[in-house]
């Protein structure tokens, strides 16, 4: 699809993160030591919104069950286990990491 508009530069506080819908996606960008990153805003393993996840050290932790994300490759870090791994019976998969780049003021996405 190309790159694609996400929100302004403002929008996004150092040490913040948001969740947007783009294209019909949701999309989580967080901005950590002034860098920006965008991976995919819904969790693999049963779509807790990242947007209100905590950061913590380039990783975003899923609200739900507490899986881990990197921020810059949407790998998984750490994934859910005891009583909800027991209960759900079900990993968390990588994310989809996207290219993110400013223009004119905007953040734009490479979707
Ligand atoms: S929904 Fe994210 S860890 Fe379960």
């Amino acid at each position: 699809m190309g790159w694609t508009e996400v929100c302004s530069v403002d929008e996004l506080e150092n040490e913040g993160h948001k969740s947007f819908e783009v294209d019909g996606k949701k999309i989580l960008i967080s901005k950590v030591d002034n860098k920006i990153y965008a991976i995919d805003g819904l969790c693999s393993h049963m779509g807790g919104d990242l947007g209100k996840g905590k950061i913590e050290n380039n990783n975003v932790i899923c609200p739900k069950h507490h899986a881990v994300f990197s921020l810059e490759t949407g790998h998984v870090e750490k994934n859910i286990n005891g009583f909800f791994k027991a209960m759900t019976r079900k990993d968390a998969k990588d994310l989809h990491a996207y290219e993110i780049r400013e223009n004119e003021g905007n953040l734009e996405i490479n979707l």
